[in-house]
């Protein structure tokens, strides 16, 4: 009888298992605990204090207040409100003015796309390079800012290669930006001085970085943030956009007025009860030590990997990327082939972002990086969590060598 193979999973960042004591936390709200958070009888009052509770469990991971989390069906949704909510509400205060927006090329879709989409609307936009190793320069973007610049978004981990953005040193810079702004505005006569002036409004997708770093978004110096529930050990379906008081925002979609006005839709009261439970799960001490732990890991598969196969090229800089991110390229050979082999061989890894793995052209993050396409398309990403043990990557260190080595054999020279 055929041995049943024992699968590993090392593609964290596409999705993550959701925790036991998650799962727990949200079962009663799918049936005994069920009514609507809007409905004024006791079991939508039930629901609403759950809504509520967990408002503030997350608030208080973000250092912010109850009314500035607004829960949405995820990241990509966060993010579309994020920038269509924003340019909207400042469209409709300046309609004289052309608004100018920054983001970068390594921008997950549910940013590149909006921000495609602005730029059909008229607004002006600047894509912002990256280095090498896949992080934005600080000169550039001080270069990028215009008088007519309102608003910047840029992610704080890549979700290919894993690159960390300097989202607390951009986010005090646009602070300064703005102190100026105001102050020269102060100066002009009150006569003829006018409504306030644009302020720069920052925003950054933080779905990668959670796990991971400081997400305070008083530390960050942030206006709106975004995260996702699938990324951090709790359900697919949820996630929320920090909105900072002040921060003017209109809703991009109509109906019922829930999330005060911001963002209509029943609220998926087990979603959130749950995306609050994985927050709550995030005691520091615990997650210093499983990321300690996932750092090592991530160091033995890089130093085997590269040792082993020759002309190996990492595209994770380690020592600035998220700590379980290890993207490779291999020569002359296709991520998909690897990819393939190595899911027979029941170990799950991934070519790019999960979304966008299913699209083969060569992946927008590694050619923004300069990596010439051939190379972009030899690429394998493996993003290690919670559950990755040592047995599991040494069975990669031993299974990948040989694939690579094959289909490298089978190459046209
Ligand atoms: C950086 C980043 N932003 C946004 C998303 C989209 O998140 P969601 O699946 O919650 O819509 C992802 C998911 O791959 C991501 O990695």
């Amino acid at each position: 009888m055929r041995k049943k193979i024992k699968k590993i999973y090392l593609d964290y960042s596409a999705s993550t298992p959701i925790d036991k004591k998650v799962l727990s936390a949200m079962l009663p709200y799918f049936n005994n605990k069920f009514g609507n958070a809007s409905s004024v009888h006791g079991f939508g009052q039930e629901a609403l204090k759950a809504v509520d509770e967990s408002r503030q469990k997350i608030a208080q991971f973000f250092n912010c207040s109850f009314q500035e989390i607004i829960f949405t069906s995820g990241a990509t949704e966060a993010n579309n409100l994020a920038i269509f909510g924003l340019i909207k509400a400042l469209k409709r205060k300046n309609s004289k003015s052309k608004l100018h927006v920054i983001t970068s090329s390594i921008e997950h879709q549910a940013v590149l796309e909006p921000f495609n989409a602005l730029k059909e609307q008229g607004v002006e936009v600047t894509i912002l390079p990256v280095k090498s190793n896949g992080v934005v320069d600080i000169e550039e973007f001080k270069r990028a800012v215009k008088d007519n610049t309102v608003f910047v978004s840029l992610m704080y981990v890549n979700n290919e290669v894993g690159s960390v953005q300097p989202i607390c040193e951009i986010g005090k810079l646009i602070q300064k930006i703005n102190e100026i702004r105001f102050k020269k505005w102060q100066k002009i006569e009150k006569e003829i001085r006018g409504d306030k002036p644009l302020m720069i409004y920052f925003h950054t997708d933080a779905t990668q970085a959670i796990n991971f770093f400081n997400c305070d978004v008083k530390h960050l110096h942030v206006d709106l943030l975004s995260f996702s529930g699938h990324k951090i050990y709790g359900p697919k379906g949820v996630g929320a956009l920090f909105v900072k008081t002040g921060v003017l925002l209109d809703a991009i979609q109509l109906g019922g007025h829930h999330e005060n006005n911001k963002r209509s839709g029943t609220l998926n009261v087990p979603g959130i009860v749950g995306l609050a439970k994985a927050i709550e799960l995030f005691d520091k001490k615990i997650i210093e030590k499983s990321n300690k732990k996932i750092a090592k890991l991530r160091q033995l598969l890089v130093e085997k990997i590269i040792k082993i196969i020759p002309n190996t090229i990492l595209n994770t800089d380690i020592n600035q990327s998220a700590p379980n991110f290890a993207h490779f390229s291999f020569l002359r050979v296709e991520g998909e082939a690897i990819l393939i082999l190595l899911d027979l061989a029941g170990i799950a890894v991934s070519t790019g972002s999960a979304c966008a793995s299913n699209n083969l052209k060569a992946s927008s993050v590694l050619l923004a990086m300069g990596i010439k396409e051939e190379i972009a398309h030899s690429s394998i990403r493996f993003t290690l969590g919670k559950q990755t043990t040592e047995a599991e990557i040494k069975q990669v260190i031993a299974i990948l060598p040989p694939i690579i080595e094959k289909l490298q054999n089978m190459a046209p020279q």
